[in-house]
């Protein structure tokens, strides 16, 4: 399909997995660290916790996970990869996003209402994080075949219902 950039497919993919690697790091790192969000240390240590949790995760983290979801999105056309189980695992890869921006969203709540929001405890969010990643894993290195992919009833038959709006004929 792009044919010109089929020669970079073992670049892309080394771009894929050291990205992912470090987006999945930092997910597991960021919630760590914000757990050290501790107003009873120093004023000087509360700062540096804060300002290497909030640059990790503006400069480090979110291109990470960018550069892995973009780079994933060419390797789908590039290894015609249009099949059921890449199709799983972008559902899992959507928890992996919301995970990314509840870290986000809990590191700008933290920064902005010291006060009010006390960081979580990394324990849930971590154990919680695990789950879709190594889903993803599972899905990716053993490439099931559809037949062994637990898709409901309805994602695989045709339900012959009317559609709520008219269609256009041909
Ligand atoms: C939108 C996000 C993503 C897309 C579209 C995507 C797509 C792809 C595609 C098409 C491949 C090549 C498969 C092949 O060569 O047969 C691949 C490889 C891989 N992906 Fe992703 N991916 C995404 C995110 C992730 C995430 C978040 C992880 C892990 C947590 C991950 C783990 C891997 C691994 C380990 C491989 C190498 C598998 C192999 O070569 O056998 N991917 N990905």
């Amino acid at each position: 399909m792009i044919d010109w950039l089929s020669p970079a497919t073992a670049h892309l993919k080394a771009l894929h997995i050291s990205m992912l690697v470090l987006w999945c790091a930092g997910l597991f790192a960021l919630p760590l660290m914000l757990s050290r969000h501790d107003r009873a240390i120093s004023q000087s240590d509360y700062g540096r916790v804060r300002r290497a949790t909030h640059y990790g995760y503006i400069f480090v983290i979110t291109p990470a996970a960018v550069l892995a979801i973009a780079s994933g999105a060419l390797l789908v056309f590039l290894r015609e990869a249009f099949v059921p189980w890449m199709f799983a695992k972008l559902i899992f890869v959507a928890l992996l996003v919301v995970s990314h921006a509840w870290v986000g969203h809990t590191i700008s709540a933290v920064a902005e209402q010291p006060q009010a929001h006390e960081p979580p405890r990394p324990l849930v969010p971590t154990l919680l994080l695990s789950l879709p990643i190594l889903a993803i894993l599972a899905l990716v290195l053993a490439k099931p075949d559809p037949g062994e992919i637990p898709f409901p009833d309805w994602l695989v038959a045709p339900r012959d219902v009317q559609l709520p709006f008219d269609v256009p004929r041909r």
